[in-house]
């Protein structure tokens, strides 16, 4: 990469595996989505995904929330590890902290999040056993802004995967997820676009 690329950039905060990370930076490299992933950041010293991103060659670092006092003092040193490169989007992908509300606000409008529900059903944990628990026909995941409210900001994306009757919460989240990744270069493409317009 050189200095000269104006690509819009991506730092992608993860907390484990990172398949959806890997998909997105695999596109950014395949050039079908124009952007590149500067930082891949992780709150989890062992997070799949870390190792993930550095064979592709991706900066990383990882913030480890149990060395802060506080949720704001873990929020002040991201937003500093941020700030070293300026993205233009941050990318929650399997990010497992809920963030403050003031970082939220310093990056309003600038941060994706997937969440594995359609949205706005089911914000927070277990959310395909609680499909499945209710007798839905249908799951899903969905791509929305970040705002304060957990969960909660505009849907950018959404994709529907029926519900097998047979179907546990691991085999649905296993079809939910291969769904995922393209959800999430979807709306990518749709938001880190509009930057252009
Ligand atoms: C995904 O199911 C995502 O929707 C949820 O956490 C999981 C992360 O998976 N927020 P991965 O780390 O991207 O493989």
């Amino acid at each position: 990469m050189t200095n000269s690329d104006s690509r819009p950039t991506l730092a992608i905060l993860i907390s484990g595996r990172g398949s959806n990370m890997v998909a997105i930076a695999r596109t950014c490299l395949s050039g079908a989505l124009n952007a590149r992933v500067t930082l891949v950041i992780s709150n989890r010293p062992d997070a799949p995904g870390i190792e993930a991103a550095r064979e592709m060659g991706i900066d990383t670092a990882v913030i480890d929330h149990k060395a802060f006092a506080s949720r704001q003092a873990f929020d002040d040193a991201l937003h500093e590890r941020l700030m070293s490169v300026k993205p233009d989007w941050i990318v929650l992908a399997g990010f497992m902290r809920i963030l403050t509300e003031d970082f939220v606000n310093r990056w309003q409008g600038r941060m994706l999040n997937i969440h594995p529900s359609l949205l706005p059903k089911y914000p927070g944990l277990d959310t395909h056993a609680r499909a499945i628990a209710a007798g839905d026909r249908h799951a899903g995941a969905s791509v929305h802004i970040v705002s304060p409210e957990l969960d909660a900001g505009p849907v950018v994306a959404q994709v529907r995967v029926p519900i097998e009757s047979d179907d546990t919460a691991d085999t649905l989240a296993q079809r939910v997820l291969q769904e995922e990744h393209g959800l999430y270069i979807k709306a990518l493409q749709l938001c880190v676009g509009k930057m252009d317009q």
